[in-house]
């Protein structure tokens, strides 16, 4: 068993019967949703699950687990989601994929939010791995982009796979992959690019997580707020 498949099987141990589960999205949150339907066959657990994103939604669905909308539900009772960076005090950063809205949003609406990560993902600075996915409203791009820029940021519009045009997430937005100083701390580039006009969300997930759960070769250790 890999560390991701362990550190979601762990998870998933906080689960029961009656919750609503938020589904997050990639490779470690694919092995807790195959647990949520291993457990709903093999010992009769009665869950339902909202998904954050399209793929995700998919995958439960062909596991046959029951699904509501997003647009139906006011609060969840779990949400375990993976990450691409995480800090020592637990800020997240998240969106490598085009998912980051409705991941937000199960985040936050979730009575507990369970991040996983095998130790590949631990930094000391959000940023130090990878750019920050910022959504913007499509016809605000370049305001948008020039405001971040006052604020010290550089870098681009993402482009597609083809790369012969802009990247358009799920709920139709581009995405600036921006670089911002080093020196600035979560907390701060949360409330910066928060009060950015043309912002649609962004990747980082500050004072979300009730809980990181990592594993390192072969060991998981949990870590709550
Ligand atoms: C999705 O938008 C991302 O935030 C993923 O949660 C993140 O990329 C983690 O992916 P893996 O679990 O595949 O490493």
């Amino acid at each position: 068993m890999n560390d991701k498949q362990l550190v979601a099987l762990q998870a998933a141990k906080y689960i029961e019967s009656g919750m609503l589960i938020g589904l997050g999205t990639g490779s470690t949150a694919n092995y807790f949703i195959e647990e949520l339907a291993r457990r709903q066959n093999d010992e009769g657990l009665k869950i339902t699950t909202v998904a954050s994103s399209t793929i995700s939604a998919q995958k439960a669905q062909s596991l046959h687990l029951p699904i509501v909308a997003l647009e139906h539900i006011n609060q969840i009772d779990l949400y375990v989601d993976g990450a691409d960076e995480i800090t020592p005090d637990m800020t997240l950063l998240k969106g490598r994929g085009s998912d980051l809205v409705k991941e937000k949003l199960l985040a936050k609406a979730a009575s507990k939010f369970i991040a996983v990560a095998d130790e590949s993902k631990l930094v000391t600075h959000i940023g130090q791995n990878f750019l920050i996915p910022i959504e913007v409203i499509p016809f605000a791009w370049q305001l948008t982009k020039k405001s971040l820029e006052a604020i010290g940021a550089h870098g681009d519009l993402r482009l597609n796979a083809a790369k012969d045009g802009f990247w358009i997430t799920s709920h139709g937005s581009y995405v600036l992959d921006m670089k911002f100083d080093a020196s600035l701390d979560a907390k701060t580039l949360n409330a910066l690019i928060n009060d950015t006009p043309g912002v649609v969300e962004h990747g980082i997930f500050h004072d979300l997580t009730d809980a990181v759960f990592i594993a390192a070769n072969g060991v998981v250790t949990e870590r709550w707020a």
